[in-house]
Order: structure tokens, then C-alpha cells, then sequence
């Protein structure tokens, strides 16, 4: 049939009945087809983000520290420094116990060396788990490089604690533990922090912050929760840098640091006080 100029239709039921047959009709064949490839795509794009780890949310989480490390943090606590002293202290606990962000080895005798930092994450059906349970190493080659922000309003004192717990109750959960009974005390640095939020892929031993002051010794006994000396924290938000070394001989600490609820805890931490 030779084209023919004709106006356009404009009403809907009109172009549907000038439609010609055959187009109709294969798409009335093709219809099932299409349906089942794009089911198959739903499925399997539901399917690939499950298994994917997901190192895209990872990155994002790291950009986001790294902003937020670049950014002025004002005071979120608007007011609280109008109370008067007895009633803040009414309000606030006895202590707040910090866990450090980053907390890593680094080795004098292996310089370069970057410790694996997330011994215990896995990839599981939901993703990358990484439980946070940073590998503590502190001997005569190896310090603690840590990390933490001063939280909350109105806790200025700090002090560093060791909390170990009975080593029979940790014979039960497979947990190990090594301390050298007659170990001297570990020492403990504030590091400069002026570079910001430490990077665990890159941090050795080389590139590590310099030391800016001892702050003091800590002796890590079994049973017992240990503090050293305390010192001021600085304003909330403030990111904070610590060595933990031991130079002699007998030092010879390691364990795996528990979570935060992880019953006994075996971990350092920093504790805050209000004034
Ligand atoms: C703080 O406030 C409480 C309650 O209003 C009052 O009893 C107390 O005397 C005040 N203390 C000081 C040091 O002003
Ligand atoms: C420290 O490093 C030296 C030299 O590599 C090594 O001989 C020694 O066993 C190491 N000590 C500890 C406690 O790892
Ligand atoms: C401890 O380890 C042993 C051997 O690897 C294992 O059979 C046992 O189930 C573990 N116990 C706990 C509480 O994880």
C-alpha cells in the first residue's frame, strides 16, 4: 500500500485501532518473553548485591570520617555550660568508656611493615563483617598506635585503662591472652594529631605521628582494672593520638581486644571523668 500524508491522530482509541495488525499481533507473542528476561534481571541484580561486599559503602564511611575530620565541630551540648557545677555533675555518670577507632601495631624492627588491620572480618551472606576487634601487640619491637575523639560534654578528665580479666575465665571461650607475669609497665604517648584520622592501610611504623609528650606509665596486670595518670581530654570532638610502648626485654602483651560488650573485657581504653 503506497504512504499516504494524513494528519496525525490525537486521540488514543484512534491510533490503537489504526495500529497495524501484524504489529499488534507480535507484540501480543513477545509479551511472556519480555516479562520472564526482565523477572531474570530483577532477579539476579537482587542476587548480585547480596553477595557483593560491599566495599562502595565501605569507602563512602571512610570519606565520610575523613570530611568530617576537616570540618569545625561545634559544640552539639547548646546551653550545658550554663549549669551550674553540682547540678551537671548530678547528671552525668561516673565515666564513659571510649573505645579507640584506630588501634594498630606497628613494628621498630619492621618499619614499612602495614599490620593486617581487620583480622577478624569476614564476608558473610550479608556482607563484610568486621567485628572491630583490633590484634594488640606491645613488646620490645612492636607499640599500639591509637586513635579516639573526646565524647560528650563535661567529662575532661582521661585516663588510660587496662582492664584484664582472670585468665581461667578466658580458657573457656577460646580466648588467649599473653602477659608476662613480672612485665614492667607500658608506656604511654600522646602522639600529634595535626594530620588527622589515621589510614590502617598505610600506617607503619615509618609513617607513624611523632611523639609530643609522655603522658605516663600504665602497669596491665591480670584481674585488675589499671589507670594511668590522668590528663585533660581536651574539647568535645577532638581527635586524639596515643603511642602505648614498652622498650625492655620482658614486655610481652598480646591479645585480641573485646567489644564493648564482651564479657570479661580484656581491653584498653580510655576512660573520661567529669571534672
Ligand atoms: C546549683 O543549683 C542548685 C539547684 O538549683 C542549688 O541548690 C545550688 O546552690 C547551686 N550551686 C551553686 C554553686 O550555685
Ligand atoms: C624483636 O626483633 C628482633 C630482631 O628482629 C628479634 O630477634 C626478636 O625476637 C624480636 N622480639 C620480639 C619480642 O618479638
Ligand atoms: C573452642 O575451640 C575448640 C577447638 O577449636 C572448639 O571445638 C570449641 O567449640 C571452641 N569453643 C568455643 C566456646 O568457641
Amino acid at each position: 500500500m503506497p504512504a499516504r500524508y494524513s494528519i496525525l491522530r490525537l486521540d488514543e482509541d484512534d491510533i490503537a485501532a489504526h495500529l497495524h495488525d501484524d504489529v499488534a499481533q507480535a507484540a501480543k507473542d513477545y509479551l511472556p518473553l519480555w516479562l520472564s528476561i526482565s523477572c531474570c534481571l530483577t532477579i539476579l541484580s537482587v542476587l548480585a548485591s547480596l553477595f557483593t561486599p560491599r566495599t562502595g559503602q565501605l569507602r563512602s564511611r571512610a570519606f565520610t570520617l575523613e570530611l568530617a575530620n576537616h570540618l569545625y565541630q561545634p559544640n552539639v551540648y547548646i546551653g550545658l555550660e550554663r549549669l551550674n557545677d553540682t547540678v551537671l555533675k548530678a547528671a552525668l555518670p561516673d565515666r564513659l568508656d571510649i573505645f579507640p577507632h584506630v588501634f594498630a601495631p606497628v613494628s621498630n624492627v619492621e618499619p614499612g611493615r602495614v599490620f593486617p588491620n581487620d583480622g577478624n572480618a569476614r564476608v558473610t551472606f550479608n556482607g563484610l563483617v568486621s567485628p572491630g576487634e583490633p590484634h594488640i601487640i606491645i613488646d620490645k619491637n612492636t607499640s599500639m598506635i591509637a586513635q579516639i575523639r573526646v565524647q560528650d560534654y563535661g567529662f575532661a578528665r582521661c585516663a588510660i585503662a587496662s582492664t584484664i580479666p582472670d585468665p581461667t575465665l578466658l580458657v573457656a571461650q577460646n580466648r588467649t591472652l599473653k602477659l608476662s607475669p613480672n612485665a614492667p609497665p607500658i608506656d604511654i604517648w600522646i602522639l600529634d594529631s595535626s594530620s588527622g584520622q589515621l589510614d590502617l592501610k598505610t600506617l607503619s611504623w615509618r609513617n607513624r605521628p611523632a611523639r609530643i609528650a609522655h603522658v605516663s606509665t600504665l602497669a596491665v596486670r591480670p584481674n585488675e582494672e589499671m589507670r594511668s595518670a590522668e590528663f585533660d581530654c581536651g574539647t568535645t570532638g577532638l581527635l586524639r593520638t596515643f603511642e602505648f610502648s614498652c622498650t625492655h626485654d620482658a614486655c610481652n602483651i598480646e591479645f585480641w581486644q573485646g567489644q564493648p560488650e564482651t564479657k570479661p573485657r580484656m581491653a584498653f581504653t580510655f576512660v573520661q571523668m567529669p571534672l
